[in-house]
């Protein structure tokens, strides 16, 4: 190993926690305005002793070899990890690390605003008063409304950490019922009185659909043209997990016909999705480029645990924080 070990950063990261890293690593960091391509990314990994990601950069085998057998540790800042190949790490004995826990509260805090802002149709509603419609369609009392989460049936795919924190925040809007699906009965359902049903029942009652589970080999595009078809045509359909989850062309057909009413994505396929997407061309639909942890806060949280996990791998010690 070189006197100091190298770490290369895919991304501007918060400045603090990186200090530490600094006292006992070289750091290279990505510093362009553009997001790392994957060449980029295999050019810059040569040759360092750990890699400090974020979501969607891809960890797999390709990557591995273009870094050479020095790298002895990869620390994600994030909880998500369908970039990472697991079982590649594994086969190679590279150590992983990832951010679990610390950004349940700033996920949940922007489903549930992402929610209401989508019922009550903000961003359409932002880009009228900003190009004068406002002063044209006021002369009806019904010109812009939405629906409300009062009196509603919410229906949460995946009551896991984030699921159950979403549940806790929306029951203060008074919700009718909230219903989930997943694998199994979650006992923590009971604090929330939610209910457990099979994801059609889910899909077919709700009036808010927010999909909050991770996303593996068996659930991608859970949400495909037989789901959508299954929703209510006012449904509301909103996305803090994964864009993988997600068939776009079937969400961009339902969205288009009729099927539901609207769609508030803050994670998309690809990312960052392009700007001239035809999701991005419809009213009903509002994106954010994938937010959900991103308050100060929590990113500083990730940023040190990631640190943390770096710097054990480097010293051959087990990971504050492993991947399962
Ligand atoms: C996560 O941690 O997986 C988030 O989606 C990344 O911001």
């Amino acid at each position: 190993m070189a006197s100091k070990p190298i770490v290369f950063v895919s991304r501007g990261a918060p400045p603090e926690p990186l200090k530490d890293l600094a006292t006992v690593c070289e750091i290279r960091q990505w510093k362009e305005q553009h997001v790392i391509s994957r060449e980029e990314m295999m050019k810059n990994a040569r040759g360092v002793h750990a890699l400090f990601v974020h979501p969607p950069d891809r960890v797999d085998a390709e990557l591995f070899d273009a870094a050479g057998p020095q790298l002895k540790v990869v620390g994600t800042m994030s909880v998500g990890l369908d970039h990472v190949d697991v079982t590649e790490c594994r086969k190679r004995g590279i150590a992983v690390g990832y951010t679990p826990g610390v950004l349940t509260i700033a996920v949940a805090e922007l489903a549930v605003g992402f929610l209401l802002a989508t019922a009550r149709r903000m961003s359409e509603a932002f880009r009228a008063v900003h190009n004068g419609v406002w002063g044209t369609r006021w002369d009806n009392a019904l010109w812009m409304t939405g629906a409300e989460v009062a009196g509603s049936t919410v229906g949460i795919v995946g009551l896991g950490r984030i699921g159950m924190a979403v549940a806790k925040r929306l029951k203060a809007f008074e919700p009718a019922r909230i219903l989930y699906c997943g694998h199994s009965v979650k006992p923590c359902a009971k604090e929330v009185g939610a209910e457990f049903v099979p994801f059609k029942e889910l899909l077919s009652s709700s009036d808010f659909v927010i999909a909050t589970c991770s996303v593996s080999a068996d659930n991608q595009h859970l949400f495909n043209k037989e789901a959508f078809s299954a929703m209510k045509s006012s449904a509301i359909f909103i996305n803090v997990t994964r864009g993988a989850l997600v068939d776009q062309d079937a969400l961009l057909q339902a969205l288009t016909s009729g099927q539901i009413a609207a769609a508030g994505l803050d994670v998309t396929t690809p990312e960052p999705l392009p700007p001239n997407h035809p999701l991005l061309q419809l009213s009903n639909c509002s994106v954010l480029p994938h937010l959900g942890s991103g308050s100060h806060r929590t990113r500083t949280n990730m940023c040190r645990i990631t640190v943390n996990n770096i710097l054990a791998g480097l010293r051959g010690e087990p990971l504050p924080s492993p991947i399962p």
